[in-house]
């Protein structure tokens, strides 16, 4: 078993979660506090004595590794050309507002979401559409009513998040289909984000449906964002990649990339590569490490905050405390006077929710949501 448990100093590692407030204890941005594969660490070792780092291509092997990355976990036939490398996730959100669509146009996404969701389409001047999901009993749905309601001839985009960040929610077979089937029907480009489909806690419960997994006709309108950041915890290497079936939809997502991005750093594909070559073993030690965790974290927060709400989490380490109905009025202020970083849901688009992330030590986990039912008890 990889061992999790022993706590890693990451203060003054110049990292964003640890270093952003160094008077709390971190657990809000999207980053665990865990060292990456054996693998991964042994490939950057031997990528950086090799000592010169010019330019990089992604190489064959790399290409090869995420063709049977797609086959073997995603269950598609891929090909190179339909694999568009990218320094992150992110920015390819903003491309595909100028690709897809024209200033004036609209792009449609549901709250709460992954808070770029919620501003990218700034970069391409759209009008933003958001749709709250409906809480059915924990596991967070598709208000298909109200997007039929808000979409309109402007909305060119729907963004979604797959599994959803940070709902933890896997959307199934039937719902993607039934997306596809609305997007098809309202003439958008689906945009899926599928950066943390290789964190579903219970894959046998609950398995990913890729928008690659899509019925042919509905495929062809849609980009599939993936990263090996999350599952690895190399997010801060910079790499993803996005897989377009459909030619024109690649041309034009590639016209928008113009030469705005920087090339992609030499030393993350090799990272990636070795992530999902050889990761498979510590990303299973990782997952029953989560659940562990996850579990802890939805009995503490349950039995000791009645009236919060904790969503079934199906995948991702994030989760999602719906604290409207306690009697508290900035639940992020409470948390931050109990000394703890969280991300605060009104950047999600909720206020009086919290995200709370889980990928990090047991012992420290525990003890962290203690202080916060106690802060929010109080
Ligand atoms: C849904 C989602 N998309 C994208 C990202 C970030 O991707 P990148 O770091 O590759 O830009 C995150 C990070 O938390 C995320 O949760």
């Amino acid at each position: 078993m990889t061992d999790f448990d022993t706590p890693i100093t990451r203060r003054g590692t110049g990292s964003l979660k640890w270093d952003r407030r160094p008077d709390l204890d971190p657990l809000w941005v999207a980053d665990m506090d865990f060292t990456s594969p054996p693998e991964v660490t042994n490939a950057l070792t031997q990528r950086v004595n090799h000592g010169v780092f010019g330019y990089a291509v992604p190489h064959q092997s790399l290409v090869d590794t995420l063709l049977g990355y797609l086959q073997n976990r995603i269950g598609v036939t891929s090909s190179e050309e339909q694999i568009v490398h990218l320094g992150g996730l992110v920015p390819a959100l903003s491309l595909a507002t100028k690709a897809f669509a024209s200033p004036g146009d609209a792009l449609l996404t549901c709250t709460p979401v992954y808070p770029p969701f919620l501003g990218v389409h700034n970069d391409g001047n759209l009008e933003l559409q958001s749709v709250d999901h409906l809480d059915n009993d924990g596991a967070w749905i598709m208000d298909w009513d109200a997007l039929e309601q808000s979409v309109t001839p402007k909305s060119k985009l729907f963004i979604l998040s797959n599994p959803q960040n940070p709902l933890g929610r896997v959307f199934t077979k039937e719902e993607m289909i039934q997306l596809g089937e609305f997007c098809q029907r309202h003439d958008l480009v689906l945009i899926s984000d599928e950066i943390h489909c290789d964190l579903i806690l219970d894959e046998d419960a609950t398995p990913h449906f890729s928008a690659l997994n899509l019925p042919d006709e509905l495929r062809e309108r849609t980009v599939t964002l993936l990263a090996p950041s999350k599952t690895y915890n190399i997010a801060g290497l910079g790499y993803a990649f996005a897989v377009i079936p459909n030619d024109s939809l690649r041309r034009k997502f590639t016209t928008a990339k113009g030469h705005i991005l920087p090339e992609i750093n030499c030393l993350a594909y090799y990272a990636a590569e070795a992530a999902y070559r050889h990761g498979e073993p510590w990303r299973q030690d990782l997952l029953a490490y989560l659940r562990t965790n996850r579990d802890l974290l939805t009995k503490k927060i349950t039995e000791g905050l009645p009236g919060a709400r904790v969503p079934n989490i199906e995948a991702t380490y994030l989760a999602w405390i719906d604290c409207k109905a306690l009697s508290v009025d900035q639940p992020i202020e409470k948390a931050e006077e109990a000394g703890l970083f969280l991300s605060d849901g009104a950047f999600f688009g909720h206020k009086r929710c919290l995200r709370v992330n889980f990928g990090t030590q047991t012992a420290r986990l525990e003890n962290a949501l203690e202080l916060l039912v106690t802060a929010l008890r109080s």
